[in-house]
């Protein structure tokens, strides 16, 4: 059984098509490769064994796509193609929401004609308002976004449910990611920041191995139990095993799902600085910086209904994210350079 992953090639799309194959579905990768190398695909293939069917393109261009779609008879589409650095959104907001809502649009518009009208779409924790309590539920409050990319994810989100709500042969899920970090465990495969890591825990592997003079951490008075920020931090293997998840949910529901997709425990930057330096027996100095404009004290996931509904639950733990990524980036030195 054939899948369409768009942005396939990138951090969470290449742990999601091992995941697939490992699950005896056939991944379809279309990615413009803006923020990701082909050779994350070779490794893929060098981890499950299998050839990948690959189309350097952008999701954007509907004649591609349909191309695709005559070729390949899939049975839906997971949708990762996206920009998705906060800053830079904030910066250049034309380019992320032409590429994050055009890419959606298209996508739709052919799978609709294909008669494919099932997708899993990579939403965020960030379209949760900024003024919930913890944990955040599924039917807690969204909006209020803080950056163009976030509002992309509440747009892209919304266009997904009026679909589904004006075509009932329409199934949608929407997935809401909260902190996603770590590697395949053959370290062949992991994520590759272009230039200086806006997330921790690149910038923290980057640190331990001394291509960063030390981390700053962003504020130690936020009203957390030391003062960082706290974040739901979760296993990017467990995370692409939401995606298979999903597509059974998929494949026996119609109009759409949405689901946190997160560990539910919250821990600190310091505990995650704390527990890289046990778990591989390394070095991580730091100083404590400035408070980073937009950063929320706590963000953590209520993950219920998705061990209730998809039956998906994560099973890696902290020390199993540290070690990973630490076991990536100690193996690549310079990702998908090397
Ligand atoms: P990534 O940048 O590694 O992967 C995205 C891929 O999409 C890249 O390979 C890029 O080349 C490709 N792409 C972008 N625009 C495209 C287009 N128009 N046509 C074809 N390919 C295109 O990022 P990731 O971390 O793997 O994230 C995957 C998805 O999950 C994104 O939509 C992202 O917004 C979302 N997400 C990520 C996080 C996170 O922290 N990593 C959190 C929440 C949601
Ligand atoms: N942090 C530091 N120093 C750094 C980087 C981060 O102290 O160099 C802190 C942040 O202040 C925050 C925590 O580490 O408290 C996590 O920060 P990240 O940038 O790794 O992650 P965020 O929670 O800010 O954002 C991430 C993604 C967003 C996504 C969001 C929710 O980058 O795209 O999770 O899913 F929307």
């Amino acid at each position: 059984m054939k899948v369409l992953v768009t942005g396939g090639a990138g951090y969470i799309g290449s742990h999601t098509c091992v995941e697939l194959i490992e699950a005896d579905y056939t991944p379809i990768v279309v990615d413009n490769l803006c923020n990701s190398s082909a050779k994350s695909l070779e490794r893929v293939k060098e981890i499950t064994g299998q050839d990948i069917t690959f189309y350097q393109g952008d999701v954007c261009d509907e004649a591609l796509l349909d191309a695709i779609l005559s070729e390949h008879e899939v049975i839906c589409a997971i949708h990762f193609a996206g920009l998705k650095a906060v800053g830079e959104s904030v910066a250049m907001p034309l380019e992320y929401y032409r590429n994050n809502l055009l890419s959606t649009l298209t996508l739709c518009k052919v799978l609709g004609k294909h008669g494919v009208k099932k997708i899993v779409f990579s939403s965020s924790a960030t379209v949760y308002s900024g003024d919930n309590e913890m944990p955040l539920r599924e039917t807690s409050k969204t909006g209020n976004c803080t950056n163009p990319y976030g509002w992309t994810k509440y747009m892209g989100e919304q266009i997904l449910r009026d679909i589904a709500k004006a075509d009932g042969e329409w199934s949608v899920v929407n997935l809401r990611y909260f902190n996603p970090v770590g590697a395949h465990k053959s370290g062949l495969i992991g994520e590759h920041p272009n230039g200086i890591p806006n997330n921790l825990m690149p910038f923290i592997s980057q640190t331990a191995i001394g291509k960063r003079h030390h981390l700053n951490v962003f504020g130690n008075d936020y009203p957390t139990h030391d003062g960082t920020g706290v974040r739901d931090y979760i296993h990017v293997v467990d995370l692409a095993r939401g995606h298979v998840a999903a597509i059974k949910y998929l494949l026996s529901h119609t109009g759409e799902g949405v689901f946190n997709l997160g560990t539910g425990t919250g821990y600190s930057v310091l505990d995650m600085v704390k527990a890289f330096e046990s778990a591989n027996g390394v070095s991580v100095p730091y100083e404590i910086a400035d408070r980073r404009p937009g950063d929320l004290a706590t963000c953590y996931a209520e993950p219920a209904k998705s061990r209730e509904v998809l039956g998906w639950q994560a099973q890696f733990d902290q020390n199993d994210m540290c070690r990973d990524s630490w076991n990536w980036q100690s193996k690549n030195p310079n990702g998908y350079d090397d």
